[in-house]
């Protein structure tokens, strides 16, 4: 029976304790009478402000709900070295704190008061990419207002560490994410959500950025998340920020200026074979070129390897191989014109068939003889060279095995001798021009696989 009766005290003790501890709602109502006469009286918040080690709940069993926000003024800079963005951050902060309320109508309509924000708890949200001190002013404020609910905002200069891709460079977009979570609290604490639609805070973000900057802010996009470490989970959001880059700078100080040096370098194809000022063209184009790239090398990200250094050795490459091509060409005309060695069959062959289609496309082999200057080898009488070909051989022939019956006379001899060398630098002039396309070939599929890849 005793027992029973302590038992039954002991529940009615516990609900007066209860209901003391309902009641004590009430108690937390600050007393504002007066502040719209004498201002805010500070002993009315001092029971808040001695609160501001704890997180303020009633019940330790509820999180606190933080709401978040921000709104991006600025793309800084984007270091592709380092990986890093850095960028400006307005960040918002909303939660609720139950110590503090007051009745408006007690104190002239004060519904808003702003609070040191040194004097309040403050949820300790930080973004895990954060790479830098947080170098945040002090002595912010905050607002409160009559029914707890706490704005805090501050501006935030935000280094923060993100993959950068800089293999499209100039034409790249970079996908940074910005991870805000709080740095001690578990989710049984503090429970983050949103305070504007994402959607808005993009919009905002993209209307503030007026900075003829480098970058273009595409969009944020935003994802909840609950990271689990050990035991403990935190709660996450991650918003993903879409940049894009101004590629105008790139495209003028460094594709035009280097596509006109390679248009240039092919067109001096267009050089005769026979001047002496190709191969010092080309040498001088490509000491240009050389000059170009050591002085926009600036320009060019320092990390990895992107598109564009392909492009520049590809270009240089084509102009390297233009100028052998053009020594290779020259050093064959001055054979052709100098001691003309014996055409082998095969040769004929593959020159006849050059030559042959001279008849139904002229345009195009026209050309290697356009070039053919006044030089001492030219022959003006070449009209048949099929016949010539079978002849010369068989002198060649003839006078490398020594035969005996082809004594012909000095002029035959020399006019042969003036056949091979026309030979020769028709040759020379077939080749100069089947090179010149493959490299216009090579130089064409080159620089559209570059664009498709630029282009994906
Ligand atoms: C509020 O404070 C004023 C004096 O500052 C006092 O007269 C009034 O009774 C107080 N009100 C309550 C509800 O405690
Ligand atoms: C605190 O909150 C938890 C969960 O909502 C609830 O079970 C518990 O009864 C609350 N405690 C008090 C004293 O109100
Ligand atoms: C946070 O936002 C949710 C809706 O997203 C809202 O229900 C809640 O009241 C907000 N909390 C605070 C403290 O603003
Ligand atoms: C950014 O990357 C994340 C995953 O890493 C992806 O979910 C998101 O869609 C990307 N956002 C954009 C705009 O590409
Ligand atoms: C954001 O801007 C787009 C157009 O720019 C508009 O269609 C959309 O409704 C806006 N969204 C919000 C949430 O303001």
């Amino acid at each position: 029976m005793g027992r029973s009766g302590l038992h039954e005290n002991g529940c009615f003790l516990c609900l007066i304790l209860h209901l003391l501890l309902q009641g004590r709602g009430h108690t937390f109502t600050i007393n504002c009478s007066g502040f719209d006469r004498y201002g805010v009286d500070p002993a009315a918040f001092q029971a808040v402000f001695d609160r501001k080690a704890f997180r303020p709940v009633v019940n330790y069993s509820i999180p606190t709900r933080v709401n978040i926000s921000f709104t991006m003024s600025a793309i800084v800079e984007v270091d592709a070295q380092l990986q890093l963005m850095t960028s400006f951050l307005w960040l918002n902060v909303i939660w609720y704190n139950p110590f503090i309320r007051w009745n408006p109508e007690e104190c002239g309509g004060i519904r808003k008061i702003s609070i040191a924000a040194k004097n309040l708890w403050l949820p300790d949200i930080f973004i895990e990419e954060f790479m830098d001190v947080d170098q945040t002013a002090t002595g912010l404020m905050a607002y409160v207002n009559s029914e707890g609910l706490i704005k805090y905002d501050k501006p935030m200069k935000v280094v923060s560490i993100c993959n950068l891709d800089i293999f499209y460079f100039p034409f790249d977009e970079q996908n940074c994410t910005l991870t805000f979570s709080s740095f001690i609290y578990t989710v049984e604490n503090v429970v983050l959500g949103m305070e504007k639609k994402v959607q808005e805070i993009s919009n905002t973000s993209q209307n503030l950025i007026r900075s003829k900057g480098e970058w273009v802010l595409l969009g944020i996009h935003q994802r909840m998340m609950k990271m689990t470490v050990g035991t403990n989970q935190y709660d996450q959001i991650i918003f993903y920020v879409a940049i894009r880059r101004k590629p105008s700078l790139y495209v003028i100080n460094l594709l035009v200026p280097s596509g006109f040096l390679v248009a240039i370098d092919a067109l001096s194809f267009y050089l005769p074979a026979e001047s002496e000022n190709r191969a010092p063209f080309k040498m001088t184009l490509l000491l240009g070129y050389n000059v170009f790239l050591l002085m926009m090398n600036d320009l060019l990200p320092a990390a990895g390897t992107p598109l564009i250094s392909i492009y520049f050795a590809l270009c240089l490459s084509l102009m390297v191989v233009s100028l052998l091509e053009t020594i290779f060409i020259t050093y064959l005309l001055h054979l052709a014109t100098t001691q003309p060695p014996p055409m082998p069959q095969w040769l004929h062959s593959l020159l006849l068939y050059w030559a042959s289609p001279r008849k139904c496309c002229p345009t195009a082999p026209q050309k290697g003889n356009k070039g053919l200057g006044p030089t001492p080898t030219h022959l003006p009488g070449v009209k048949e060279p099929v016949e010539l070909v079978g002849k010369v051989s068989c002198h060649i022939e003839s006078e490398l095995n020594g035969c005996p019956g082809s004594a012909g006379t000095q002029q035959e001899e020399e006019a042969q001798k003036q056949h091979l060398v026309d030979l020769w630098v028709k040759f020379s002039h077939v080749m100069d021009t089947l090179l010149f396309r493959l490299y216009l070939l090579f130089m064409a599929t080159s620089i559209i696989t570059v664009i498709v890849l630029w282009n994906t």
